[in-house]
């Protein structure tokens, strides 16, 4: 693999030292080439090539759907993370009638935990221990009542990766919901909805996958869908047969029985098609490759950090567990001040829950990391 070439695709590369990918990747060159291509016949041709941009955003339905094995009538696209979590607290309030809990992580980012609470659903946390959520503990805090666990793929602060294999069986076996998170995880790393069980998962694309503010990938199984029905509509959500629109009033309806019952309405197929192309472009780099990319950019990263004696906060050990997120502390009073002193020589961080999150990505390389380090190491010698 030639990852200089990879890099090249990537101004963002030369402009900066850039390690926020996980607050949102920038785009490379192609997805820009598609977007602009997708607006310029906009621009030229108004709504002509409509149909024709419909029937290329399916294709893209099942693109999604073969990188998480499993089928186009499975997935959907929704505005973010928040809604899809929303859309499914909705379903559970309507559809279960006796007292229900749902089991999530103390850590996680909002968005998996504020629409249940939102809702008033009873919601229990598992508590870290050094920064791993175990299987173990999150099956001791299932209870009977318990509904579903809503798990992160990866957390956002720590970039603790879930086993999700591994839950997903024993959860199964306990016939409880399993929703997963993959906004930190996915594209990068592979995920397989089947062979974990994993009954509902979203993932929310700007952050890892190349296009920007999209979306979030949902996918559902018929089985939950056979379950609970969808709590919104649309008139996209209906299954009209050969008409387009279904104009009747106070008429019956049915549903799409496919994902396709939550498209609900029109949505920017511009940006759709720029996705696509991303899709086609870390398809054609490959999940093997690029795992084992990131293994060796995080080896070099924990390597370094650990020759300048700076404290890792991420679990690092089991190198199953570990992400492209890899948080540090130089002092919870200095931390904030550090990451603006990075951008003073153009290198960008994040804090989050008070700790620097350094997010790496397949276009960053050895020198890149060499350079924050060395930054980290001044900052820290003369403060
Ligand atoms: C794990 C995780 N999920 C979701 C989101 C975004 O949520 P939403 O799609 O609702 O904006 C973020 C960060 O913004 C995140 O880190």
């Amino acid at each position: 693999m030639n990852w200089e070439q990879i890099r090249n695709d990537f101004p963002v590369a030369k402009n900066t030292v850039y390690f926020q990918s996980a607050g949102m990747s920038p785009l490379p060159n192609q997805v820009l080439g598609s977007i602009i291509k997708a607006y310029t016949k906009l621009n030229q041709f108004g709504d002509i090539h409509f149909m024709e941009d419909l029937i290329e955003t399916e294709r893209l339905r099942g693109v999604l759907a073969s990188m998480i094995n499993t089928e186009a009538d499975n997935i959907n696209i929704l505005p973010n993370n928040s809604f899809a979590m929303s859309l499914l607290a909705l379903s559970f309030k309507e559809t279960i009638s006796t007292p229900f809990n749902i089991v999530s992580m103390l850590d996680e980012f909002p968005s998996n935990t504020v629409p249940y609470e939102y809702k008033g659903i009873k919601m229990k946390y598992v508590l870290p221990n050094n920064s791993r959520f175990s299987v173990e503990d999150i099956m001791a805090t299932v209870d009977e009542n318990t509904v579903a666990v809503v798990t992160s793929y990866v957390q956002f602060s720590t970039g603790f990766r879930q086993d999700l294999k591994k839950l997903g069986i024993l959860l199964k076996q306990k016939n409880i919901l399993f929703i997963v998170n993959a906004t930190q995880g996915f594209p990068l790393f592979k995920l397989d909805v089947k062979e974990c069980n994993i009954d509902v998962m979203t993932c929310s694309i700007h952050k890892w996958g190349f296009i920007g503010h999209t979306g979030t990938i949902f996918y559902t199984s018929p089985e939950f869908r056979e379950k609970f029905a969808s709590p919104i509509a649309g008139w996209l959500s209906i299954d009209t047969g050969k008409e387009l629109i279904h104009a009747g009033k106070n008429e019956p309806f049915s549903m799409h029985s496919s994902a396709r019952r939550y498209i609900t309405g029109t949505y920017n197929l511009q940006t759709l098609m720029g996705l696509k192309t991303a899709m086609d472009y870390l398809n054609n780099v490959g999940f093997e490759n690029i795992t084992l990319r990131l293994v060796e950019l995080g080896d070099y990263l924990i390597n370094k950090l650990n020759q300048a004696q700076i404290q890792i906060i991420s679990p690092v050990d089991n190198v199953n567990e570990r992400s492209a997120i890899i948080s540090i502390t130089l002092g919870s009073e200095l931390n904030s001040r550090v990451v603006s002193f990075l951008e003073t020589k153009n290198i960008f961080t994040s804090i989050r829950s008070g700790v620097i999150r350094i997010a790496f990505n397949i276009f960053n390389n050895f020198e890149d990391i060499d350079k924050l380090v060395d930054v980290l190491s001044e900052y820290k010698k003369t403060n």
